[in-house]
């Protein structure tokens, strides 16, 4: 009977991961999320005689509420805990399309998003996983996943001028860190931490854009082709949850991937092929 805890399963990835996962039976599928009666009614709507999903209220950046979640995951689970995927993000709309010498313009907005986006994205994880670490010790596979992004690697930013989106790349590299230290810390226990990064996954984030805005995401688009030349643009969720979901239980502390940051090939290709 594996027991997971999922940040963010109102909608996107954390949606797909919770229909996924609570498809077997078997596994305890619990979501964490800010609007508890909306995901309860699409659960009820979309996955309904899913018995094993079970769906608690927090804010990830509400230390108390958080806590609160531990205590009632306890209960549920009988106080240990098998997988902790940390999906729940900001997704900044604000550096989306912009470089980050033109956010420079903005100085107040600049720095609003910068630190929103590290308190969601890196603060509030590592209270996720510090407060969660009891169970996960108590738990049979001790897995610790944060949904990371390939926009947080070095080598495409440099040689392919990737320019956009600066403040959630940034946030999401620290948070790559974090997961490197507490694999630092936990490794002798058997826990394994990693990063994986789901690729470009639709989900809805540009459906609302300008004009203007579609035109600096086509560039960007661009780019991306020339970094992976079979490269068509984004994938599914349904895809992006299955090949995440796979390199996970691939990976294991023996056999070295604890504290590493992959992409959902397992490897450093950041992007979905044809
Ligand atoms: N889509 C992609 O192409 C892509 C690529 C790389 C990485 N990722 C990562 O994948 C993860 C999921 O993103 P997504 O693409 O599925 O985007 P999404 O549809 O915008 O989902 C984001 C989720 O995070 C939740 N969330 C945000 N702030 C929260 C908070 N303070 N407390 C609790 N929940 C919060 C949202 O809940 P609400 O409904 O309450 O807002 C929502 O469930 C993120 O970590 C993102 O960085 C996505």
């Amino acid at each position: 009977m594996p027991s997971y805890v999922i940040t963010g399963v109102s909608k996107g990835l954390g949606f797909e991961f919770l229909r996924q996962i609570s498809a077997d039976l078997n596994n305890t599928v619990i979501g964490i999320v800010r609007d508890k009666p909306t995901t309860d009614k699409k659960v009820s709507e979309e996955l309904s005689r899913r018995s094993n999903i079970h769906i608690l209220h927090a804010d990830v950046t509400d230390y108390d509420a958080l806590q609160q979640a531990v205590v009632e995951t306890a209960k549920i689970t009988g106080g240990s805990l098998d997988y902790l995927v940390a999906n729940a993000g900001y997704v900044t709309q604000l550096d989306a399309f912009e470089p980050i010498g033109v956010l420079g313009n903005k100085p107040q907005e600049l720095e609003g998003d910068l630190n929103k986006s590290i308190k969601v994205n890196v603060t509030s994880n590592i209270h996720l996983f510090n407060l969660y670490m009891p169970l996960i010790l108590k738990g049979q596979v001790k897995k610790v996943v944060t949904i990371s992004s390939g926009l947080a690697d070095l080598d495409p930013i440099n040689n392919f001028e990737l320019e956009v989106s600066p403040l959630y790349s940034i946030s999401k590299a620290a948070m790559n860190i974090a997961v490197a230290k507490f694999h630092a810390q936990y490794k002798k226990d058997g826990v394994l931490f990693i990063s994986i990064s789901p690729g470009t996954v639709d989900v809805g984030h540009y459906t609302h854009a300008t004009q203007e805005e579609l035109q600096k995401l086509g560039a960007m688009m661009q780019k991306f082709q020339q970094y992976a030349p079979d490269f068509k643009g984004p994938t599914t969720p349904e895809l992006a949850v299955k090949d995440v979901i796979s390199v996970w239980e691939k990976a294991s502390v023996e056999n070295g991937d604890g504290g590493t940051y992959v992409s959902h090939k397992g490897n450093k290709q950041w992007l979905h092929s044809a």
